[in-house]
């Protein structure tokens, strides 16, 4: 990934058996998360938040009601459109500050200082939601931004998915661009974290054959202007 300049270079001590804590626990995660994005532009992890994080966002996610969930649109303001065609999840905003989020945002917001730090990329704030899909839920072939276009950098998803079995479907298909066929597809296991530079992967959810929970969200860069302020997503 020419675009992204990386000062450091480590080898990354250890497995996937991450450790977690407060003292800095989290570094070798994050260590792995940008050596994967600038090599590749992609990362897929296990196991990478606590499993009382984890927990915590699955009991939230489940235990909200039906009408905390709004059917999920594409585009932006007057570009707004429910299209049944493309995608047929239903989505709830987070926002930092509600207790049983809030250790998830803290994540996000370490790991934001961390690529801004080795990568360069500016990022500014993050926005995310629980996507639940449900059975024969999907989410055809789309970019989460267009070059230029948008300020999304860094698209995350976590799956929350207990005892996802092949015959499941629902996986995250993976391409290149102006490739037909994907070069991955990555099941949304319980505790997995895709990450990707949001300008680069088309990418899309093939047909979920039972309930699919995922948290998906976007590290921004500041796309404000004197003239244009940043539109906010319609919710
Ligand atoms: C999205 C998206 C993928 C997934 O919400 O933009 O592409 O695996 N989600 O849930
Ligand atoms: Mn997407």
């Amino acid at each position: 990934m020419s675009a992204i300049l990386k000062t450091k270079s480590q080898v990354r001590p250890g497995g996937p058996q991450w450790g977690h804590g407060p003292s800095g626990g989290d570094s070798n995660i994050f260590e792995h998360i940008i050596e994967q994005i600038h090599d590749h532009g992609y990362v897929v992890l296990d196991g990478a938040l606590a499993d009382n994080l984890l927990n915590g966002l699955f009991l939230h996610f489940t235990t909200l009601d039906r009408e905390a969930f709004k059917q999920a649109g594409i585009g932006r303001q007057q570009d707004f459109h429910l299209n049944d065609f493309t995608r047929r999840d239903q989505i709830h905003w987070l926002s930092p500050g509600a207790v049983e989020v809030q250790g998830y945002f803290d994540w996000i917001e370490q790991l934001r200082l961390y690529i801004n730090r080795n990568l360069f990329l500016g990022l500014f704030d993050y926005e995310c939601h629980y996507a639940h899909y449900p059975e024969g839920g999907f989410y055809k072939k789309h970019v989460d931004a267009f070059r230029g276009t948008s300020n999304r950098r860094l698209s995350t998803i976590l799956y929350l998915n207990p005892q996802w079995q092949p015959g499941d479907g629902g996986e995250l298909a993976m391409y290149r661009e102006r490739e037909n066929d994907p070069f991955l597809r990555i099941a949304p296991q319980y505790g997995r974290m895709v990450i990707f530079l949001s300008e680069v992967f088309p990418h899309e959810v093939l047909r979920a054959n039972r309930a699919r929970f995922s948290l998906t969200g976007w590290y921004r860069v500041n796309g404000s202007t004197a003239e244009v302020l940043d539109p906010p997503l319609i919710t």
